[in-house]
């Protein structure tokens, strides 16, 4: 039986596909059916930024739903999960065709165009950039860069062009965001109105009736891990579920003693719900991916995968967060995250079972939080070591303190050892010091690509003694205790 079309707008027109697989990329939908090459493709892995479009899809929030447009990798992204979503691609900036969009004639006249082959993508970024901010400084705009790769201009004059677009022009002028509010009804009209395709759930009922009727299922969220094993490695996972239209796993709900989020919850609003409590979260999330990952990635996705440099681990195992665990009769457990991970890349989800939220604590007064990322490159790079730190003193003695790295064993672990080292201790430079050479009883690292085992150890001792000088000590203690650091 044939499923339902998927259904969405692409640019001004209204489409209806039946896509042969689920695993059509939009890319190549973009490319192969509708003939629009102004998206390109680089690597095809979501590293290179080349075939970013961006994506206008509909958010419930307690006033309604809005819509809202932000910058993807159309490589790793897949037809169904873009049903009763708005698409745009490069050739919908220039007017008729014709006129090249401001943003366009602002990058060729800074220079930010030699080759050409990352330009589309780079002007999509500033689009969305544009779309969602009225100004931004250096550090912004290199974020929203973070996910495209330019060979030949430099980023200077990508920046300059940048800058000059948010201060000469506005947004109230954008014909996109002018005629929002009339896409926003037409999608709300697909999502009232038409039938969802079968592998796309409209709600956690269809998704706990499907997961039912399925023995075998491949839940899919942001895509952004499964797409790359589906591009690179030739590896379709069976039936596919696309849970990312289901609003009930994308909440954020402030409880009486934790944060619930949603287990479809991206990076990107990650970042803007939990920055009051945990300011440090903020500035260590911007080193996860692009904004386009962010912008696709989900906290579900990254705790299903389980690898051992999963960068959201440490800090919720730090946080001593807990995993609800939902199954398709609706029963449920909740479990702390560190007994989640049983080995490499395994965990104790049941066949039946999907991550529903994960509950995150409220900070405790006096606690101190603060985590970290090496990598070999600071953007768009997956982590040699991370760590995250939680302590909390009372009266200068440690009373609480969790020391979580991700990259020194085959899941992230606790320094078990080291933490009840330094519980009741005073805290001072001279514990932490001692404390700090304790870690190589806590872990055994081995070597590999991203770095040898020394290194990691190094490493791992460094942020520790690093989190104590800069929590405690300041920049300047940073600077006056260089030796100790060594
Ligand atoms: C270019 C690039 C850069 C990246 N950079 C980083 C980085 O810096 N740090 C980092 O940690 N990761 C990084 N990643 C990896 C990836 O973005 C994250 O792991 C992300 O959180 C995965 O979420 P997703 O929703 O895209 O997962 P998906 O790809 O949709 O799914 C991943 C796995 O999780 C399962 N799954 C998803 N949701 C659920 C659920 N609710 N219940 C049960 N199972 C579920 C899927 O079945 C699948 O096995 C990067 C990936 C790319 C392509
Ligand atoms: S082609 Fe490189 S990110 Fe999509
Ligand atoms: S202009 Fe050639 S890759 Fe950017």
């Amino acid at each position: 039986m044939k499923s339902n079309p998927v259904i969405f707008y692409l640019n001004n027109e209204y489409i209806e596909c039946y896509p042969e697989t689920p695993y059509v990329s939009v890319l190549d939908f973009l490319r192969l059916d509708k003939e629009l090459t102004g998206t390109k493709e680089g690597c095809g892995e979501g590293d290179c930024g080349a075939c970013t479009v961006i994506l206008g899809s509909l958010k419930k929030r307690k006033s309604g739903f809005e819509l809202k447009y932000e910058s993807i990798n159309s490589c790793i992204k897949f037809l169904p999960s873009i049903h009763g979503c708005h698409l745009i691609s490069i050739e919908n900036l220039s007017e008729n065709g014709q006129f090249l969009h401001p943003i366009q004639q602002e990058v060729k006249k800074y220079n930010g165009v030699q080759c050409g082959f990352c330009t589309p993508g780079i002007v999509m970024s500033i689009y969305n950039l544009f779309l969602n901010h009225t100004s931004a400084n250096k550090n912004k705009i290199e974020q929203y860069l973070q996910g495209n790769l330019c060979r030949c201009t430099g980023y200077s004059p990508i920046i300059n062009a940048t800058k000059k677009i948010l201060k000469k022009y506005n947004r109230d002028k954008d014909n996109l965001l002018i005629a929002s509010k009339k896409m926003k009804n037409h999608l709300l009209e697909i999502r009232k109105k038409k039938p969802f395709p079968s592998e796309v759930p409209k709600n956690l009922t269809t998704l706990k009736n499907t997961i039912k009727e399925k023995k075998n299922f491949t839940i899919l969220s942001g895509t952004t891990d499964v797409g790359v094993s589906v591009n690179r490695d030739m590896v379709v996972p069976p039936n596919p579920i696309f849970i990312s239209q289901i609003d009930e796993l994308k909440h954020v709900k402030y409880r009486k003693n934790f944060i619930s989020i949603g287990s479809s919850v991206t990076y990107s609003e990650l970042g803007n719900e939990l920055e009051r409590f945990y300011p440090d979260i903020t500035k260590y999330l911007v080193r996860i991916g692009g904004e386009q990952i962010r912008n696709m990635g989900t906290i579900g996705g990254n705790l299903a995968t389980a690898s051992p440099i999963g960068d959201m681990l440490p800090p919720l195992i730090a946080l001593q967060s807990k995993l609800v665990l939902t199954d398709c009769d609706s029963r449920k457990r909740t479990i702390p995250i560190e007994n989640f991970f049983v080995k490499y890349r395994k965990t104790t989800l049941k066949k039946s079972e999907f991550i529903s939220s994960v509950e995150i604590p409220y900070p405790k007064t006096g606690s101190v939080f603060s985590n970290h990322k090496i990598s070999k490159r600071r953007d768009e790079d997956i982590s040699s070591v991370c760590a995250s730190f939680y302590l909390v003193l009372k009266r200068n003695y440690v009373e609480e303190i969790k020391l979580v790295f991700g990259g020194m064993d085959e899941v992230p672990k606790r320094a078990k050892y080291t933490e009840s080292f330094l519980k009741g201790k005073t805290w001072c430079q001279e514990e932490v010091l001692k404390a700090a050479d304790n870690l190589s009883k806590d872990f055994s690292p081995i070597s590999d690509a991203r770095a040898s085992k020394e290194y990691r150890a190094l490493i791992a001792k460094n942020l520790f003694k690093k989190f104590y000088l800069e929590k405690f000590e300041g920049r300047e203690g940073l600077k006056r205790n260089e030796q100790a650091l060594r």
